[in-house]
C-alpha cells in the first residue's frame, strides 16, 4: 500500500503535485501557490488544456519549475455537488497521470478533514498492483510511486478520519488479491487458510471439511466432482454490545467450469474469480475488524470447486440440502445457488441474525440486465433495501433494485423434488434469487448478484482493471452508517 502523509497545506519542494480543481473555482490556497512559484505556468497549461475543471479532465504540465516534477490538474466537476467520493476518484485519477515519481502531493486545502481522508483512500485504491507472480519484471518497468502526501488545513483531523479507511483498504486488497489468484494455487483448502490468516486481527475463524458438512447435501453435490475437499468458513467479529448478529454469506466456487453441464472454452478462465463473493465477505471481515468496528458480524463462505469426472454430479440428479429440501439440479452450471442454500440455512439457524446479505457472481443473465455499472440487489425487506441502495451510492458500488414475487418463484416447480435448480431463460437472475430466497426462512435478507460487478476489463478512477473486491466498501459502508450505534 501507498504511504501516507498529511501535511499542512504548501506545494511541495519536490516530486510531483496533484491540484484537486472545482468546476468554476478560482486559484487559491495551494494551487495559488504552486502558480506563482511557477511563474504562471499552471495557469498557462489549464488555458493552452481548455480545462475548466469538469469531472475526470486531466492536465498535465511537464517540469513546471519550483523543483516539481510535473503538476497534474484534475477536475472534481461542480463545486456545490462535490462528495467524497468525487475526491476519491479525482485522487485516483491523479495518481494514474503520475509518472515515475516516488513521491507525490496531493492538494485538499480549503476542505473538510474528511475530504482529505478521501483523497488517501481514492490514491491507494488506485496504485493497487498483483505482482506476485511476475518475476521478470525490470526494475525500471516498475510503478515508483510511494508515498503520497495529503495537504490539508487540518492534517491531525485528516489523519484520524485517515485510519478507519486504511482498514477499509486493507480489506479491499486483501479481496482483490483473493481474486486474482489463479484456481490452481485458490483452491477451497488455500483459501480457507487465508481466512484462518485473520485470527491476527481478533476475528474467531472455524474451517469445516467433509467431516463437518455431513447434511450439506446441496454443497457436497457441487463438490463431488472435484479432487479439491470442499470448506465452509464461519468468521466472526464480536466489535459490538450483545443482540443478533449481522450475517454476510458468499458463494466462493474457487473454479467454476460448470461441471458436466460444461461451459464453452471462451471466457471460462473468467471463471477463476466465481469466488468474488466469498471474497468480498472475507474482506469485508478483515476491514471490519481491522477498524474495530462496534458491530456483532458473522461472515460466512461456501468454498468448492465445479468440475467434471466421474463422481461428478449429473443433470437429474436429486440432492437434499440441509434444510430438507430436495432439489433437482437439471443443470450442474447453477451451482452458485447449491452452494448458498446450504450456508444460508445453516447461518440463519446457527445465528438467528438481525438478517443476512449473501454475494455471488450467481447468473450471467444479471450481466444481460445491468451490464457491469450495477450489481442487482434483491430483497425480502424494504428497510434493508434501502439502506443497501444508499450505501452503494455513497460508495459507487452501485445497486439496482430487482423483483421477487410468487410469480417467478413458479418457474423452480421441479416434477420430482421440491425445486429444481434452474427457471429457463426468461429472468434467469430473479429465478435465481427466487431459489436462494427458499433457504432464507423469512429473516431479513438480501441477495446482492455481483456477476457484472466484481471483475472490471478497463481502470476506472478508484479501480485499476482487473479484481473490483465489490462488496467489501459497500457493506462496510452499511454497518458503520446504521449498525454501530452506542
Ligand atoms: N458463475 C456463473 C455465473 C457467471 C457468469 C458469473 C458470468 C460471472 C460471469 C454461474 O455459476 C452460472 O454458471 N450460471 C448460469 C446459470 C444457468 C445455468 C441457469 C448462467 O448464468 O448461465
Ligand atoms: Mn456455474
Ligand atoms: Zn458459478
Amino acid at each position: 500500500m501507498l504511504d501516507i502523509a498529511f501535511a499542512p497545506a504548501a506545494p511541495p519542494q519536490s516530486g510531483a503535485l496533484a491540484l484537486l480543481i472545482a468546476e468554476g473555482a478560482a486559484p487559491a490556497g495551494v494551487w495559488a501557490q504552486a502558480d506563482a512559484a511557477t511563474g504562471g505556468a499552471v495557469a498557462r497549461a489549464l488555458e493552452a488544456g481548455s480545462f475548466t475543471g469538469k469531472k475526470g479532465q486531466t492536465c498535465v504540465v511537464l517540469g513546471p519549475g519550483a523543483g516539481l516534477s510535473r503538476i497534474v490538474a484534475v477536475g472534481l466537476g461542480k463545486a456545490e455537488a462535490h462528495t467524497e467520493r468525487d475526491m476519491e476518484e479525482a485522487a485516483g485519477t491523479a495518481v494514474a497521470a503520475m509518472g515515475k515519481d516516488e513521491a507525490a502531493a496531493i492538494s485538499a486545502d480549503g476542505m473538510p478533514a474528511s475530504h482529505a481522508a478521501a483523497a488517501a483512500l481514492g490514491a491507494v485504491l488506485r496504485a493497487y498492483r498483483f505482482d506476485r507472480y511476475r518475476t521478470k519484471e525490470k526494475p525500471e518497468d516498475k510503478p515508483k510511486l510511494g508515498r503520497v502526501t495529503v495537504l490539508t488545513d487540518d492534517p491531525a483531523a485528516a489523519e484520524s478520519a485517515w485510519t478507519p479507511l486504511r482498514a477499509v483498504a486493507e480489506g479491499v486488497f486483501l479481496t482483490r488479491d483473493l481474486v486474482t489468484e489463479p484456481p490452481n494455487v485458490l483452491n477451497p483448502g488455500e483459501m480457507a487458510e487465508r481466512c484462518r490468516a485473520l485470527t491476527k486481527l481478533g476475528v474467531e475463524v472455524e474451517v469445516f471439511g467433509p467431516a463437518e458438512l455431513a447434511g450439506f447435501g446441496a454443497l457436497l453435490g457441487v463438490a463431488q466432482g472435484s479432487a479439491s475437499e470442499p470448506r465452509v468458513v464461519v468468521m466472526r467479529w464480536n466489535g459490538g454490545a450483545e443482540g443478533q448478529p449481522l450475517c454476510f454469506v458468499g458463494k466462493g466456487v474457487t473454479f467454476d467450469s460448470g461441471g458436466i453441464s460444461i461451459k464453452p472454452a471462451g471466457g471460462m478462465e473468467d471463471m477463476k474469480w466465481d469466488m468474488a463473493g466469498a471474497g468480498a465477505v472475507v474482506g469485508l471481515m478483515a476491514a471490519l475488524a481491522g477498524r474495530k468496528a462496534r458491530a456483532n458480524v458473522v461472515g460466512l463462505v461456501g468454498l468448492t470447486e465445479n468440475m467434471l469426472g466421474p463422481n461428478a454430479q449429473r443433470p437429474s440428479d436429486v440432492v437434499t440440502s440441509l434444510s430438507g429440501q430436495t432439489i433437482e439440479v437439471l443443470n450442474t452450471d447453477a451451482e452458485g445457488r447449491l452452494v448458498l442454500a446450504d450456508v444460508l440455512w445453516y447461518a440463519q439457524q446457527r445465528f438467528d441474525p438481525a438478517f443476512m446479505v449473501d454475494l455471488a457472481t450467481l447468473t450471467g443473465a444479471i450481466i444481460v440486465s445491468l451490464g457491469h455499472e450495477h450489481a442487482g440487489l434483491f430483497s425480502n425487506d424494504e428497510d434493508l433495501a434501502a439502506k443497501l441502495l444508499s450505501a452503494g451510492a455513497a460508495t459507487g458500488e452501485k445497486l439496482w433494485r430487482m423483483p421477487l414475487s410468487e410469480e417467478y418463484d413458479k418457474a423452480i416447480k421441479s416434477d420430482i423434488a421440491d425445486m429444481k435448480n434452474i427457471g429457463g431463460r426468461p429472468g434467469g437472475a430473479i429465478t435465481g434469487a427466487q431459489f436462494v430466497q427458499r433457504f432464507v426462512n423469512g429473516k431479513p435478507w438480501a441477495h446482492l448478484d455481483i456477476a457484472g460487478t466484481a471483475w472490471g476489463r478497463k481502470d476506472t478512477p478508484t479501480i485499476p482493471k482487473g479484481a473490483t473486491a465489490f462488496g467489501v466498501r459497500l457493506l462496510d459502508r452499511l454497518v458503520r452508517d446504521h449498525y454501530e450505534g452506542a
